[in-house]
């Protein structure tokens, strides 16, 4: 995947043949952002330059995304398949609008991932798609690690839509565009992240992400959703986590907060004794008014979705003026447009 400063997208900056002007680095831009990607699997393989350029390039797919007249020929004659292990509205609606918009053909994949043993269906399935000369792959699978295996086997670039517990990056992207429209660069801003932290894909991306971008982060959870060895007033022990705080208090982790996010309880993945009690949940844990007014005033309120109203999120702040829920759906075309359009220039460069 490389990744220009600007990747400018207008229908009339398009040749007859689909190329994008602009789209080949300039020496300049080549001087600020040279690096290369391949696959994006995860955000912890992302440098901070690819972070920041891919967030610059989502800017210009989202301007395209408000015209009346969207589609784009960039990605004309690509073909991206979407293989979804797992159930999925918003995300692969997402993934092929954007595809979509960009001229792509884009085909969905849904695979049960319970009817068949994981290793020799990914395996095969990932020999099927290479034969397909595929132009990118878009991998969910409640398995950890599914995407990379395919990664492997593919020539093709993958992008990880979210693998077991381990990482969503192009939620993490989108959330971290979401922000620095709403409170500009993310240096020195806190943070709040609260609630299911151990099963939730999306807070390890998205808390990586905010890291990288030099964010203070600060998480709060029930102990028994927290990851073993995250202790209370420390930092995670975990690579590329060593500014985040663990709040002893949820009250702590939102006080003063420039945005919060709030995580779905991610029930379906839960072992039994996590969470004995929904309605204890929400007294401790959920984001309500009295909760979120300890934030600045005005803080955006996020939410991956789709969000348990009553439970983590309360219904008057999940459709309240704080919330940026709608804004995140949105951005999340445009950040994965800024996706599929890198690793598919990349792609190209290879052939
Ligand atoms: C997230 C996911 O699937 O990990 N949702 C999403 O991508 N729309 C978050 C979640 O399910 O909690």
């Amino acid at each position: 995947m490389t990744t220009t400063r600007k990747t400018p997208l207008a229908t009339d900056e398009t040749g007859a043949n689909g190329q994008v002007e602009g789209a080949q680095p300039s020496n300049s831009q080549l001087e600020t952002a040279p690096e290369t990607i391949h696959h994006l699997l995860d955000v912890d393989a992302l440098s901070r330059a690819q972070i920041e350029t891919l967030l610059d390039s989502s800017e210009g797919m989202l301007e395209v995304l408000g015209r009346d007249l969207k589609k784009t020929p960039a990605l004309r004659g690509k073909t991206i398949i979407t293989l979804f292990f797992e159930n999925s509205t918003r995300t692969r609606i997402s993934f092929e609008e954007a595809g979509k918009i960009l001229g792509a053909d884009v085909i969905n994949v849904s695979v049960s991932a319970s009817s068949v043993s994981k290793g020799e269906s990914l395996y095969n399935t990932s020999l099927t798609l290479q034969a397909m000369q595929v132009d990118a792959l878009v991998v969910r699978h409640p398995h950890s690690g599914a995407p990379h295996f395919v990664a492997r086997h593919v020539k093709a670039p993958v992008v990880n839509a979210g693998d077991g517990l381990h990482a969503h990056p192009t939620q993490a992207l989108l959330d971290l565009f979401t922000l620095k429209q709403r409170i500009g660069a993310l240096d020195g801003k806190k943070i709040a992240v609260i609630g299911d932290v151990l099963y939730s894909r999306v807070a390890r991306s998205d808390i990586l992400g905010l890291a990288k971008l030099g964010a203070d982060v600060h998480v709060s959870g029930p102990p028994t959703l927290m990851p073993s060895g995250w202790q209370p007033g420390a930092a995670p022990v975990e690579p590329g986590m060593e500014s985040v705080t663990i709040a002893k208090r949820i009250e702590e982790a939102l006080d003063g907060a420039d945005a919060v996010m709030t995580l779905r309880i991610q029930r379906e993945r839960q072992d039994a004794g996590h969470l004995p009690d929904l309605r204890e949940y929400s007294n401790l844990y959920g984001i309500n008014k009295a909760r979120l007014a300890l934030a600045k005033p005005g803080a955006p309120l996020m939410h991956p979705g789709p969000m348990n109203e009553g439970v983590e999120i309360s219904s008057e702040v999940a459709h309240g003026d704080q919330s940026v829920v709608e804004e995140q759906v949105r951005n999340g075309v445009a950040v994965r447009m800024a996706v599929l359009y890198a690793v598919c220039a990349a792609g190209k460069e290879q052939e």
